[in-house]
């Protein structure tokens, strides 16, 4: 039978000190226990693209050790998959995981965003962009919950590289937070009610997030509704008693004794309320409520199904960069022989370092996975061409592969970011490919006419140096243990690719919109791209990069038709229905991401050019059509105004474009949709020329004016040149130019608001 947490009757029954123990952790990975009250403790592990379940004391880094877990693809890839259904599906694989070993919470999805390429995490994060992040991280939350887990959305929030982490300040202004950074969160925590919410480490405009009551408490539970826990980063609070104060619940790993009796002084001095530590001890409490019957329950996993489903998985995530002549899929047929060349085809770079890495129950490689999966009668030769641990070039390696490709009938060249290249708790300071791979690629490219590239590496990696080299590229991310039996699919035509990209690749790491702000410098970064992250600033400053977000192939084309765009005004807010057809023209089946970006040409503040509101991942037969819907709604086509403290939808032209990438724009229209005009609130430094365009206050700054002391004053607002002119001085610099006292001006500025 599971334990009964009945909450009001535990919390009346403890004692301060049991309150306050509850609010850290007990080691690790487990929160404290109350014998005297038969409170157990739960296991929470990493996450977040497998169980990386450790024993109690050991580090949380990636060092040691753990259970064997399936070893899903890492969020660089799930990012790719544009698929909220099979994200959900692996999800659901992770939540069984957990509950085979009796964990309570995972620690995952991360979704911040990609800021810069440079992000030695990236990989563990979803997209550039927040829609995406947040449409695939609530169908993770779903998945992995829906098997009586938890999950811990995670890192809350501007988490956006790991140079000085733990200290960093992001300074962000409201609009860029509310629009980029805090978006994918809001829509995962209104939308997939994630059990536990994870803080990030740094600080956000000079306070730590772990003790900011505006993020953790306004925001987070006021605006959104939250009713889970808010657990720390491992070792993100700075101040435990702020932190309680802003709204967070558990502090993990543990302090051994310090926190605890630090709030306890806090309650006994006055310096924190004992209610506010009953409600973190409420959240924890309930979240071990919820989390108990999948805890003792004695349920367990096929680890060979789990392994079937992380392939197929790969197979959706790996985008088809270039394809040139239609190189992929090879056909070989039997007598012909294939090289495998570069050491990551025997040695799978599948996952990233540090606290996200999992102990594989099984790995594949894509040497072993071709051999199996050509006909009868094709050889399937390898030369390892460079050595993953150095940029160095070897030149007996390099000759063993050039000699292979000029003998073979189809050339295939996996190359990659070493481990060491990108991790959690640093950040990278280049983009490139080592020196040696490039120099392998080039060689081998002058003794075959034609080959194809498959990459493995976490985050964008340039390819403007190499990629003429290669008619093909499969870009794959770190696409788990699987991947090398996924890529050997897609390369022999067994599966096609159906990825698109969740981030940019840029030219040149110079083109990115943080280059001169990344990763910031004396404790602060600047985060004045603004809302320009990714192709928002690509597309905003025609900037030419290698391959354009959404952008991937497949091995079929897709048509667009149809474009029919509908505004409705339903019970007083907008909704935009958008449908169109798609039909698969080629003679393969295929999947195709349909995309829907909205721009507003003419906006109070500078928008992107387009913004991704919309998507469908649609499966079509040879010669299939189907026609997909979405609707957009007003939020959908508004701006975070930091002046209206609010989200703003202007009326006016919106554009809708519906395409393939954000460069690939197939059907396009435009729209006009009705809206109130924005009223700001009048103050007395309000300029005139708001006060003008009030509807209130426009017609009252008139009448003064006519009755003017020096006579009707009106006609001097018929001169356009002179209004424009004084337009920017706030109206209490002008009172004896419109004929106000002090007191008059704050009468009307009570009078125009209403009061
Ligand atoms: C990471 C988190 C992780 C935690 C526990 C931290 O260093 O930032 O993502 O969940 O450790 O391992």
């Amino acid at each position: 039978m599971t334990t009964q947490i009945d909450v009001p009757a535990l919390l009346a029954a403890m004692t301060l000190e049991e309150k306050a123990s509850l609010c850290s952790g007990a080691d690790l990975w487990h929160t404290r226990r109350v014998e005297r009250l038969d409170v157990p403790a739960v296991m929470v592990t990493d996450g977040p693209h497998g169980l990386r379940k450790q024993a109690a004391d050991q580090d949380h880094l990636g060092i040691s050790g753990s259970v064997p877990a399936t070893c899903f693809p890492t969020a660089s890839a799930l990012g790719s998959s544009w698929d909220p259904e099979l994200v959900h599906r692996v999800g659901v694989a992770l939540g069984e995981e957990a509950r085979a070993e009796d964990v309570a919470v995972l620690l995952g999805p991360g979704i911040n965003i990609k800021r810069s390429p440079l992000c030695g995490r990236n990989f563990e994060y979803l997209s550039e962009d927040p829609y995406l992040s947040g449409e695939l991280g609530a169908a993770m939350v779903e998945g992995i919950q829906s098997q009586g887990v938890g999950t811990s959305l995670k890192h809350y929030a501007v988490n956006n590289q790991e140079t000085d982490r733990l200290r960093v300040s992001a300074e962000v202004d409201e609009r860029t937070l509310r629009e980029i950074y805090l978006a994918g969160f809001e829509r995962v925590v209104t939308g997939a009610h994630p059990w536990t919410v994870m803080c990030s480490y740094n600080r956000i405009n000079g306070t730590y997030a772990s003790q900011d009551p505006w993020l953790l408490t306004e925001v987070l539970r006021g605006e959104w509704g939250y009713d889970g826990l808010v657990v720390s980063d491992w070792g993100a609070v700075d101040d435990c008693v702020a932190a309680v104060e802003a709204g967070l619940d558990l502090e993990m790993p543990s302090t051994g004794r310090q926190s605890p009796e630090r709030l306890v002084a806090a309650v006994r001095d006055g310096e924190l309320a004992e209610a506010v530590l009953d409600r973190a001890v409420g959240r924890l409490l309930q979240l071990i409520g919820r989390a108990l019957p999948g805890v003792e329950s004695d349920d367990a996993y096929d680890r060979d199904e789990h392994h079937a489903l992380a392939r197929r998985v790969a197979q959706d995530c790996a985008v088809l960069l270039k394809n040139d002549g239609d190189l992929l899929p090879l056909r070989p047929t039997p007598g012909s022989r294939v090289a495998v060349i570069g050491e990551f085809a025997r040695t799978p770079r599948y996952q990233g370092a540090g606290s996200s890495k999992v102990n594989p129950t099984q790995l594949d490689t894509a040497l072993d996975a071709l051999r199996a999966g050509v006909p009868d009668g094709v050889t399937v030769d390898f030369a390892a061409g460079f050595g993953i641990d150095t940029t160095e070039g070897d030149d007996a390696l390099l000759a063993e592969a050039v000699a292979l490709a000029g003998d073979a009938d189809h050339v295939v060249v996996f190359l990659g970011l070493p481990a060491s290249a990108e991790s959690e708790g640093y950040d990278r300071d280049h983009i490139d490919l080592p020196a040696n791979q490039i120099a392998l690629l080039a060689g081998v490219a002058a003794a075959h006419p034609r080959l194809a590239v498959v990459l493995a590496n976490g985050s964008a990696v340039a390819m403007a140096d190499w990629v003429q080299h290669a008619d093909a590229v499969l870009e794959c991310w770190l696409s788990g243990q699987a991947a090398g039996g996924a890529a050997a699919d897609l390369l022999l035509g067994a599966a096609t690719p159906s990825g698109r990209l969740a981030e940019t690749i840029p030219l040149r790491l110079e083109d990115t919109p943080s280059f001169l702000a990344f990763p910031g410098e004396e404790g602060k970064v600047r985060y004045g791209e603004g809302v320009f992250v990714g192709y928002r600033f690509y597309d905003a400053t025609s900037r030419a990069v290698s391959f354009p977000f959404g952008h991937g192939l497949s091995y079929t084309t897709f048509g667009y038709d149809d474009l029919a765009v509908t505004v409705l005004d339903q019970d007083d807010a907008v909704a935009v229905e958008v449908a169109c057809t798609v039909t698969n023209r080629g003679d393969v089946a295929g999947k195709e991401v349909v995309q829907v970006y909205v721009g507003d040409p003419e906006a109070a503040v500078r928008r992107p050019e387009r913004e991704l509101k919309a998507f469908a991942k649609v499966a079509l037969e040879p010669g299939a059509s189907q026609e997909v819907r979405f609707t957009l709604t007003g939020r959908d086509l508004s701006y975070w105004s930091t002046r209206a403290k609010g989200w703003v939808l202007e009326g006016g032209a919106f554009e809708i474009a519906v395409g393939a990438s954000s460069r690939d724009l197939r059907l396009t229209t435009s729209i006009e949709v009705d809206a109130p005009p924005i009223e700001l609130p009048i103050e007395r430094g309000s300029t005139l020329a708001e006060w003008l365009a009030h509807p209130v206050a426009g017609p009252t700054v008139r009448s003064t004016l006519k009755n003017h002391e020096s006579g009707d004053l009106s006609g001097l607002l018929e001169d356009a040149d002179l209004v424009r002119m004084l337009g920017s001085f706030p109206l209490n610099r002008i009172i004896a130019f419109v004929g106000l006292s002090q007191q008059g001006l704050d009468e009307l500025v009570v009078e125009v608001n209403g009061g």
